[in-house]
């Protein structure tokens, strides 16, 4: 769509673009709200750059999307109960840090999130950046033998990896995050292998590989194959964008039809971020 109010600046060729021409700690008229809510739609994630604003401009803007979408397992900021700030001191050397696995948020939950809002306070000098990938594109490029068959398929989805009781990803060594593991995050959750997106009614491969752990009705043994394969097809680098942060960066992705993926490359930087979440619906 031609946009009026906005200029959108596409980053790369499968998703992602710059916003520019907007003041997001400004109160924005119909017009732009909506043309950013369509930029949204057609870029999978949208960026924007060098934006002052508070947290309760955070909230406020991500509200503009749907309403809070709850975050489990991650202690939020004090006195802001929708935020959750995403942290790694300069001297943290963890091999785990916070979305440093490709994945989409939180899809272990009955409705996933709609989509995600990050911003920016600290970014290291180099390193830091988050990629993208466009699931659209993923299911797209698949064959029609392997549409076929994904498009009957249930997948069970559990935060047992990364919150359970065996959680594998050390989220201990990452102590300036109060992240909580326990029996809570073992739990199950089936969605489809291939939903169809709420607002745009494209068809986009819904499997990843933190959240993902079998097919329904078989073993993980028998499922490792088919959701290796279609984790590595998912994230080929033509589906991919990756955005460079700046300080007041913001991002804002579309959780339904993206994976993301926080790149831990930055030893003896700070990088500090905050992030609201959008609530979803059931996957169909
Ligand atoms: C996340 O997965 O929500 C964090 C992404 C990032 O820190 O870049």
């Amino acid at each position: 769509m031609p946009y009026q109010k906005i200029d959108v600046r596409p980053i790369a060729g499968s998703l992602g673009a710059e916003v520019h021409g907007v003041d997001l700690s400004q109160q924005l008229d119909n017009q732009t709200t909506e043309e950013i809510h369509q930029a949204f739609l057609d870029n999978l994630v949208i960026f924007f750059r060098d934006q002052d604003i508070s947290p309760e401009q955070q909230v406020a803007f991500t509200r503009k999307f749907g309403p809070y979408g709850p975050v489990p397992f991650v202690k939020p900021l004090d006195g802001h109960p929708e935020i959750i700030a995403v942290v790694k001191e300069a001297d943290e050397t963890t091999s785990a840090n916070f979305g440093g696995t490709w994945h989409s948020d939180f899809s272990f939950q009955e409705e996933p999130p709609l989509g995600s809002v990050l911003y920016a306070l600290e970014t290291p000098d180099y390193g830091g950046d988050t990629m993208f990938a466009n699931m659209y594109q993923a299911y797209d490029a698949l064959s029609d033998g392997m549409k076929e068959m994904l498009d009957g398929l249930i997948a069970v989805h559990s935060a047992r990896n990364a919150y359970g009781t065996r959680a594998k990803y050390n989220f201990k060594g990452l102590r300036s995050m109060e992240i909580e593991t326990g029996a809570e995050g073992d739990k199950e959750m089936e969605h489809p292998v291939v939903r169809t997106h709420p607002e745009t009614g494209r068809k986009c491969l819904f499997v990843n590989p933190v959240y993902t752990i079998r097919l329904k009705d078989m073993t993980e043994r028998e499922s490792a194959p088919l959701l290796t394969y279609l984790h590595q097809h998912a994230v080929r680098p033509e589906f991919t964008c990756r955005f460079r942060w700046q300080d007041k960066s913001m991002a804002l992705w579309d959780n339904r039809c993206t994976q993301h993926l926080a790149l831990n490359d930055y030893p003896g930087f700070r990088r500090e971020m905050h992030r609201t979440t959008i609530a979803g619906d059931r996957p169909h």
